[in-house]
């Protein structure tokens, strides 16, 4: 049998791993607010996996709640070169000036999970979130349905400035104000964690009592939050305060199993492979919708044995 030299050998092999390797892999920056919530690091692990099955190469940044970090992440995308930014904007101002210059930068910005206020659309690719004004509104509804249109309601905001604190506040607001029966007699931020919404409604609880009626969480974790101060206070989460909230979290799910939480509306975080398909068509010269809307429904307490296997995330 003929024998080849180990430098042959090594050289045949290095030839077959350039021919089997993509011409050029493409980087993606994602830049993404932090891990406050089950949602958030749902979507992160979203993108993560996606860019894997695709062969992209991804650059993550985590800001930890604050914008300077997020633009910073920005530029240094900007100065690597990459082929697309995705960024999940913490709040809906001050985007212009860095959005122009991955613009300038021919980079495509896509948005993930939340819009922001532009005057000039053209400064990113398209916003790929849940309509966050309709899912108040759901929440709404649905609140002064079960409450026969009389409660004396508290809401824990999102953190000040995200468009879906904003949102989510207009949606459900617009729907209390058909019912003069309906009344949020508090509302403060919680900042999106469990931690903050549990102190928060311990101070609700401190100053109304079982005044309140229901709770109205801007996102699961808060409302989950919310749920052990209740508990803690003496009064029945489900029964003595029914407690809404937004996102559908498995841990919503297994807390509606339980009979404390009511309702959550989902949210879907699972947003990464529309964010490449937009991103590869985009690359390739295809035109994409401005606002790939997701569409949300509401999950009962009634249904959620039901569902809680096939809860996703
Ligand atoms: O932008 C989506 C929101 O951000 C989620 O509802 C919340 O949990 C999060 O952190």
């Amino acid at each position: 049998m003929k024998r080849f030299s180990k430098a042959i050998l090594a050289s045949v092999a290095l030839s077959a791993a350039v021919l089997a390797a993509p011409v050029h892999a493409l980087t993606i920056g994602f830049s993404q607010i932090g891990a406050e919530s089950g949602w958030r690091s749902a979507e992160t692990q979203s993108v993560k996996e996606e860019a894997a099955k695709r062969g992209f190469r991804l650059k993550f940044s985590d800001a930890q709640q604050k914008q300077e970090n997020q633009i910073k992440a920005v530029r240094s995308f900007i100065a690597q070169g990459v082929d697309g930014i995705f960024l999940a904007p913490v709040v809906e101002t001050g985007w212009h000036r860095v959005l122009k210059e991955a613009r300038d930068a021919n980079i495509p910005v896509i948005l993930l999970d939340r819009g922001i206020k532009v005057s000039d659309e053209s400064l990113y690719l398209t916003k790929i979130s849940s309509d966050f004004v309709f899912e108040g509104r759901l929440a709404g509804a649905w609140l002064a349905q079960e409450m026969q249109g009389y409660a004396n309601v508290v809401e824990l905001q999102g953190a000040p400035g995200a468009a879906p604190a904003i949102d989510r506040k207009k949606g459900f607001g617009d729907v209390m104000d058909m019912f003069p029966g309906m009344n949020i007699t508090a509302s403060q931020t919680g900042e999106w964690t469990r931690t903050k919404g549990k102190e928060v409604m311990e101070a609700f609880l401190k100053a109304q009592g079982d005044d309140i009626d229901a709770v109205y969480a801007h996102n699961d974790d808060m409302a989950l939050g919310a749920i052990q101060a209740i508990k803690a206070y003496g009064l029945t989460p489900g029964k003595d305060v029914k407690v809404l909230s937004i996102d559908g979290i498995k841990a919503a799910f297994e807390s509606m199993v339980a009979g404390d939480l009511s309702a959550t509306v989902d949210c879907n975080p699972l947003l990464g492979p529309l964010a490449f398909d937009a991103l590869e068509t985009a690359l390739a010269g295809g035109s994409v919708e401005k606002w790939i809307v997701q569409h949300d429904k509401i999950n009962l307490q009634a249904d959620a044995a039901d569902m809680i296997d096939d809860r996703k995330y």
